[in-house]
Order: structure tokens, then sequence, then C-alpha cells
């Protein structure tokens, strides 16, 4: 809480700032308050954000305004127990001062700058949540409405409901074709609704578990809400919406307009990274799926928090379905306990050799249909 100086100090200079808000020297003003607003005295929660390294006054001024304190109108609330908020972004965000500022300079009430890579970029450094803007965001001038469900589920959409800025690719047919090409791409032949996406999961077999499997170890209907981490696509969640159980799909868009091209399909896209603490609480979803996204490249300790985060999303006697999470041999004795030590249920479990770069990389996969206890015994 703050201590009663501090908030009336923090309330005369808010006031004073209202005065100035129809004023256009706001943003000359705001650069030279922000010391008053980041002086960590007047903040007495112990903050992590630490304001101090950085001479808040090099901060974007539309940076500034989005993460000051701002008081409650109505005063204070039992529910926050404070009166002011502190309004969140990614911790991180100040430490890559450059794309910060490139990313909150734009004229307020605005276009935004046509600026996905870079605020992907700081997103994935850690700038996440990246701050709001008072921006309205590029769009295509010939944008048109998705088709109709359940058409969209199966359809390629137009190619203005897309801005390509940010990718190799400027329209759909080129990312259908690039599986035929030999650059590396994320998700490479995920866009092919006519190739691969049409018969991911129908049939099982080793690290291949159906779907029909997986729903045959539930009672019929108790599936009916999840999330797919790093859904590509989103083609699990459209599969997903065939049997009517509802699935968010989180992915970015590397190289290609991913989230667009899963809410043209009718299904939910989430645009955040696996470094973000799931946006559920506790105890809720049905199932979590992933595939190839939870693999060796991610921090092992990140990864032991993103378990940790998937166990607590999930409901009692919810899965989590593992779908291809890769390493190499050696790490098998790192990830296997790992995963065993969150506090799931096997339910099936294939561990199997990975061919497609070549046998002698070693690299292996594990396929895991995990169940959360229905009665915790720890
Ligand atoms: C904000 O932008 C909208 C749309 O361009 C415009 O109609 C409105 O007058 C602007 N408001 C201010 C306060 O400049
Ligand atoms: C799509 O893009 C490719 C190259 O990126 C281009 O050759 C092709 O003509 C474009 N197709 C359409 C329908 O715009
Ligand atoms: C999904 O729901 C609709 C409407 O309630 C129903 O007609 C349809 O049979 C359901 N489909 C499945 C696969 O359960």
């Amino acid at each position: 809480m703050d201590t009663t100086h501090s908030t009336r100090s923090l309330s005369a200079n808010l006031f004073f700032l209202f005065l100035l808000l129809s004023s256009n020297l706001l943003t000359f003003f705001l650069s030279s308050f922000s010391s008053c607003y980041f002086n960590p005295s007047t903040t007495t929660t112990s903050t992590t954000l630490s304001f101090d390294d950085y001479s808040a006054s090099h901060l974007p001024p539309e940076f500034l305004a989005v993460t000051s304190p701002q008081l409650l109108p109505l005063g204070y609330s039992v529910n926050f127990d404070s009166d002011t908020i502190h309004p969140p972004v990614g911790h991180p965000c100040t430490l890559f001062a450059n794309d910060l500022n490139r990313y909150m300079s734009y004229s307020v009430n605005g276009s935004c700058p046509d600026d996905e890579l870079l605020a992907q970029k700081l997103l994935l450094k850690g700038c996440e949540p990246l701050p709001r803007r008072r921006c309205r965001p590029v769009v295509s001038p010939d944008y048109v409405e998705p088709f109709p469900l359940p058409l969209s589920l199966w359809s390629t959409p137009s190619d203005t409901s897309a801005v390509w800025t940010a990718y190799s690719c400027k329209n759909y047919s080129c990312l259908v074709n690039r599986k035929r090409n030999k650059a590396f791409d994320d998700c490479k032949d995920c866009f092919d609704l006519e190739g691969r996406e049409k018969t991911r999961w129908k049939s099982g077999g080793g690290l291949d578990f159906s779907i029909d499997e997986v729903f045959a170890t539930k009672r019929p209907g108790t599936l009916r809400i999840g999330l797919d981490i790093g859904g590509g696509s989103g083609t699990f969640a459209v599969r997903m919406k065939e049997r009517n159980i509802t699935i968010v799909t989180t992915s970015m868009n590397f190289n290609g307009p991913f989230n667009n091209f899963i809410a043209s399909r009718g299904v939910i896209p989430l645009y955040v990274s696996i470094s973000q603490r799931l946006p559920f609480f506790d105890n809720t979803l049905d199932i979590v799926h992933s595939m190839h996204v939870l693999s060796n490249w991610i921090p092992t300790k990140l990864l032991h928090f993103l378990l940790f985060d998937i166990y607590r999303v999930l409901r009692p006697g919810g899965l989590f379905w593992l779908d291809h999470f890769f390493c190499v041999e050696m790490q098998l004795e790192v990830y296997v306990p790992l995963l065993e030590s969150i506090g799931f249920e096997k339910v099936k479990w294939a561990v199997g050799r990975k061919l497609d770069r070549g046998p002698e990389l070693g690299e292996m996969y594990i396929s895991a249909l995990l169940q959360k206890p229905l009665k915790q015994s720890f």
C-alpha cells in the first residue's frame, strides 16, 4: 500500500496532468514528471521492475503514460487492496531501450507503425505483455469478411485478411507452396489444408496418438474445453470444433500470419508465447495439447515452470497430451524425470527415434498422454 504522503503527491501530480491532458504540452511534461512517477519511494510494493537503472526521462513518453500508476477514480478498492492500478508490461521491456523506443513511437490516436516483426521480437525476448498503444493497427485496405462456418474451417482465407509486411511470403499460395522450398520455416506445411493437415491425428500408432484413442480414455462428453500450445495453423482446434469442443490455440507469427489464419478458420488464436503465464484460472481446462513445440529448445527451468502451469490450469482428471516432444537421446535422462516429476499420471507413453533430419543426430521424440489426478495425493 502507498503511504499517505506518496498518495497525496501522486494525486497532486495526477491532477496537474489532468489539467494538461487537453494540451499538446503533455508529451513535453510527461518526460519531466516521469522521475516522480517512477521514484522507488512512491512505489512501496517490492517490484522487481527497477527503473533506477534507466533514466525514466529516456523512456518513450507513451511507455511512461501506459505504465504510470493510476489512481482509481472511486478510491480504495477492497478487491484491489489498493487505490492505484500499476498497468503491467513485461518487466524486461526496459532492457531493450532501442526496440522499445521504436515500438512506442507513434502519434496518439493515429495509425500504428507497420512493425509486427519488431513487436514480436520484443515480446519473445521477454517484453510480454507488450505495452498497450494508443494507435490503430495496420489493416489491409481490401479486407473482406471471412468465409462463413463451416466452410471457413477448411478454406484458405483471402490474402487480404492479413498484413504481409513481416513475412517473406506475400500471399497464402506462397505459404502453401513453401513446403517445396529448401528454406527452414516453423510449421512449413501447416498452411496447406489439402496436405498433411487433412490427416493429422486421424490414425494412431507409436508416437502418433489418434484423437479417437485419446478420447476413448475419458467418459464421453467430459472433454469440452482446452488449449493447444503452439498450435500451428489451428488444425487441432478445428478438429475439436468438429466435435463441438472449444480449443484456444496459442501461436506466434513466425514468418507467416498464423494468428490471422487460425482466426479466419473460425477458431480462437491466442497471441502469447511459451514464456507467459497461461491466462486461465486454476483447475479449469479439460485438455491441453502441444505438438512439436515443447522441446529441448526451451530452457529447462522455463520448461519446469511451464509444465507446472499446464498442471495448474488443467482440472483434476484433465488431460495433457504432449505430442512429439523432441530432444537428443542423451537428454532423455533429464526430460523423462522432469516430466514424471510434475504429478501427472501416465495414461499413454511412447519414446521413439526422430529420423527426419537423419539418424546420426540421435534425436528422440516423447509422446505422452498424462492425466492430472482426480484426487491430489500431495
Ligand atoms: C482521433 O481519431 C479519430 C479518427 O481519425 C478522429 O475522428 C478523432 O477526431 C480523433 N480525436 C482526437 C481527440 O484527435
Ligand atoms: C503470390 O506470391 C508469389 C511470390 O511471393 C507470386 O509469384 C504470386 O504471383 C502471388 N500470387 C498471387 C495470387 O498473388
Ligand atoms: C455439435 O452440436 C450440434 C448442435 O448442437 C449438433 O447438431 C451436432 O450433432 C454436434 N456434433 C457432434 C459431433 O457432436
